[in-house]
């Protein structure tokens, strides 16, 4: 809580405000980026390292986000893992909580070899069966302070079970009021839980992953709630009651919500020609003024729960210039990369709130 205090006309007003981190500037800041995109091989994807790629522009690395107020640590890697002694922080969400995933490894090894980092996936079931091209998570634990980090593939955050297991092109009921069967599983195993979803909720996502809608054990037949917006709000609050309930029974656990990362593309989709060609830093502006999120599903669903938003929306509405843009290592031509983020970028920014609110 912070307390404001002001004089007008000889009166004392005191105002008590929460302390809101998406309220606040972007700020140049020459202690920027936190690691060298040229580095991080052990756990920065390549095509995530815009450093690798044709771009020449960087500019974008170098600033910060200053809330209004809130007092925000320097981020330090050796202070996290500190923090995070002997616990557990777990990503659960799409690609872009892979990002935020991996610009947390990179952040507190400040994108250093670290060879006595121990991969762990195995504890968590998290190996890459043979002809798959990748597993469905990844799991270090750094045997310092014996912190572990770690990411979970779940794109909605439903549980997903084959209608029929022996069918290989089976339909997958989505079950839209009940966690993925890994967080069930291992959530007694985790301190701090970091959600999200959002850019899967579209029929062409649904189709490609034969996604049957499901709640309650059956097909869902209410139009209503089978309508894509619906549905999302419908099994985004369902999880965010899961966690809660799961907090009250074990209050060490902070859970959190990310809000969307939001798109940048301008003339299209991403396959349709689609771009996000500007390089230039805050060129739609440095602040954000608002004291609402601009994901007001999220901030509503955890409203008088214990999860906490972790609102980075409007924060990185600003930021058009930092995705990867055409600059991917496998370029197909015409297709431009405006959702996902270069790094060093934009999600260490994320990293960086969710430090201050550990
Ligand atoms: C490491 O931390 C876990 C909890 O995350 C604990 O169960 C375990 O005993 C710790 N191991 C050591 C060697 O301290
Ligand atoms: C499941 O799939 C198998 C293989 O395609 C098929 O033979 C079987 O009839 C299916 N079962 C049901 C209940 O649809």
């Amino acid at each position: 809580m912070y307390s404001l205090i002001y004089i007008v006309n000889n009166l004392l007003f005191f105002i008590s405000t929460d302390c809101n981190y998406a309220k606040g500037r972007w700020i140049a800041d020459s202690r920027r980026p936190l690691y060298s995109g040229f580095g991080c091989k052990q756990w920065l994807s390549d095509m995530w390292a815009c450093r690798l790629t044709q771009r020449t522009d960087f500019s974008y690395e170098g600033y910060r986000w200053q809330p209004d107020n809130c007092e925000m640590d320097e981020f330090q890697g050796t202070e996290f893992l500190r923090r995070m002694q002997d616990k557990t922080v777990a990503f659960i969400g799409d690609s872009l909580g892979r990002q935020q995933f991996q610009s947390l490894m990179c952040m507190v090894t400040g994108g250093e070899e670290k060879p006595e980092v121990e991969d762990v996936g195995w504890k968590y079931g998290l190996i890459k069966p043979p002809g798959v091209v990748r597993p469905d998570g990844w799991a270090y634990r750094f045997p310092d302070t014996n912190s572990t980090i770690l990411f979970y593939w779940s794109a909605s955050l439903c549980e997903i079970e084959p209608i029929n297991v022996t069918d290989p092109a089976t339909e997958f009921a989505m079950h839209l009021d009940r966690p993925p069967a890994f967080l069930g599983q291992f959530l007694n195993h985790f301190d701090v839980v970091i959600l999200n979803t959002g850019h899967h909720w579209n029929r062409g996502k649904f189709r490609a992953n034969r996604w049957v809608m499901h709640a309650k054990g059956r097909p869902v037949t209410d139009r209503k709630l089978a309508e894509m917006g619906n549905a999302k709000k419908y099994a985004i609050q369902s999880i965010v009651r899961w966690l809660d309930s799961k907090i009250h029974l074990h209050p060490q656990l902070k859970g959190f919500f990310r809000t969307i990362s939001p798109r940048h593309f301008l003339n299209g989709d991403w396959n349709t020609g689609g771009h996000c060609d500007n390089l230039t830093p805050l060129t739609k502006g440095s602040e954000v003024f608002q004291k609402k999120s601009s994901d007001p599903v999220i901030e509503d669903a955890v409203k008088g729960t214990k999860v906490k938003i972790l609102d980075i929306t409007a924060i990185s509405l600003l930021r058009d210039e930092g995705h990867i843009s055409r600059y991917s290592i496998k370029a197909s031509a015409g297709i431009n990369d405006c959702l996902h983020w270069c790094l060093p970028g934009i999600p260490d920014t994320w990293n960086e709130l969710l430090y201050a609110q550990l």
